[in-house]
């Protein structure tokens, strides 16, 4: 990638054409003068009070340099001694600058219309016209974390897959090794499909038909957290009504992403997961499966599925350091009100846990413990460093706004 200085905000930056300079040393030069007259003759004098026209100023504007009237009046400016609570001052921030507040942070300086604050990953043409580039707008983002070091698996389950689909119909109830594929099945045209990889193999995912339409983000040895930490900002993904963001080893096969979805919106869920089948892999009691009843609240942070507005709290609360994203499920409430109404499990619609060993065998031998020991401890630790920080922020919250509880009686 290459760094373009024009984009910068500080136009010094780039090289002028040496007549571009003449020109700027001249304007600055006749503005010194000019300003320096006004200012001896006027000391209390104001352009608002002159009211000039501004084709009275020497309009120097090259379409390049960016310079203009304003270079001019900046040298006035600083002729009168940088008064930057002077009216003088005002009144150039006012008639000579754009400056909106209500823009994002940062580009005040742009007229609001130019301003385009979020983004999408729908993937556009090299030519024809812009507006005819997406065809669907996909409306859910679904991201995986995968490795691909179970490749014969996959490969098995690529051609388990396409019999599997053929037999779905007859309720087939196949059990497959590497359910990753027929997850992709699942996920419509309707969805767009992001894959972190965290062993850097990605190319080898083309094989599949719909790995073409993915976007692939590669970095090693990395958790789904520092991922969705890094790309999937508020204003990235703002195009998604609902974002998935799961693991590489659940299965699908009683899994229906569009009927997910209209359970989803039906009970209002902010934060959802589907029910983890009850009889396979390590699951929590709450997040089990009920089978008496279409969703319970509540939700285990192995397959979260976020609203918009939820992922635009929760994106706050995933730390740039923690990485497992232990203790983060315990905050998830902070970011929805009223936390038991709209956090729940949709039971109706549910996926098996593999409990492939992924990342947790990606460590590094440390002190004679095997890897697995080494991340588990990690993941102990950052558990305890979660809760700290969210109770010490509370606790400075609350002693910034007056409410200071006492710690103990006796003090
Ligand atoms: C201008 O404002 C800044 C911050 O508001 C202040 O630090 C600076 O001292 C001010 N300069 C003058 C000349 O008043
Ligand atoms: C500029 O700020 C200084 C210090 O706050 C103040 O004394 C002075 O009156 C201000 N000048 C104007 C023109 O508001
Ligand atoms: C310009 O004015 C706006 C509001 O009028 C203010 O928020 C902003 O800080 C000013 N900018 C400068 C550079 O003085
Ligand atoms: C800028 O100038 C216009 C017209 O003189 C005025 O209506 C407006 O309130 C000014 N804005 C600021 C931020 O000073
Ligand atoms: C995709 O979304 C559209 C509009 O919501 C819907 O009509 C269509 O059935 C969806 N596609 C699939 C495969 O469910
Ligand atoms: C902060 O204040 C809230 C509301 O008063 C209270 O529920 C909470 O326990 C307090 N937290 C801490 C850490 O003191």
């Amino acid at each position: 990638m290459t760094l373009n200085k024009m984009g910068s905000p500080g136009r010094s930056g780039v090289v002028r054409k040496p007549n571009e300079s003449m020109r700027l040393i001249v304007t600055t030069f006749i503005g010194i003068v000019f300003g320096f007259l006004i200012g001896v003759s006027f000391p209390a004098f104001t352009l608002t009070k002159l009211n000039l026209p501004s084709n009275l100023f020497p309009y120097v504007e090259d379409k390049n340099s960016g310079l203009s009237t304003q270079a001019f009046l900046n040298a006035w400016s600083t002729l009168k001694g940088n008064e930057n609570n002077s009216s003088e001052a005002k009144n150039l921030n006012n008639t000579s600058k754009i400056w909106v507040p209500s823009n994002p942070r940062g580009a005040e300086r742009l007229p609001p219309g130019i301003v385009a604050a979020k983004s999408d990953f729908y993937l556009r043409r090299l030519w024809g016209i812009p507006k005819e580039d997406i065809t669907v707008k996909q409306k859910y983002l679904v991201t995986f974390t995968v490795g691909y070091k179970q490749k014969n698996n996959i490969d098995a389950a690529v051609k388990k897959v396409n019999f599997h689909s053929l037999t779905f119909t007859l309720s087939l109830s196949l059990s497959l090794s590497a359910p990753l594929n027929l997850f992709f099945l699942q996920f419509s045209e309707n969805f767009t499909i992001l894959l972190f990889h965290y062993d850097g193999r990605t190319t080898e995912w083309d094989e599949f038909e719909w790995s073409k339409r993915a976007i692939h983000v590669s970095a090693r040895k990395q958790t789904k957290w520092w991922y969705a930490k890094r790309f999937l900002h508020p204003d990235i993904v703002a195009a998604y009504d609902y974002i998935f963001v799961w693991d590489e080893d659940l299965g699908v096969e009683h899994f229906n992403a569009e009927e997910y979805i209209k359970l989803v919106r039906k009970h209002g869920l902010e934060i959802s997961q589907p029910g983890l089948e009850p009889n396979k892999g390590l699951t929590w009691q709450m997040t089990k499966r009920r089978g008496d009843r279409e969703v319970h609240k509540f939700v285990e942070i192995m397959a979260p599925v976020f609203s918009r507005e939820a992922w635009r709290c929760v994106w706050h609360l995933i730390q740039n350091d923690l990485v497992h994203g232990w203790g983060l499920d315990f905050a998830l409430r902070r970011c929805v009100e009223p936390a038991h109404e709209k956090i729940g499990v949709v039971d109706a619609q549910w996926i098996d846990h593999q409990t492939v060993p992924s990342l947790g065998n990606e460590g590094e031998i440390v002190e004679g413990k095997a890897p697995w020991q080494g991340v588990r401890e990690r993941c102990r630790r950052e558990w305890k460093m979660f809760q700290d920080r969210v109770a010490n922020a509370e606790k400075a919250y609350n002693k910034s706004i007056g409410i200071d509880l006492p710690k103990s009686t006796a003090s």
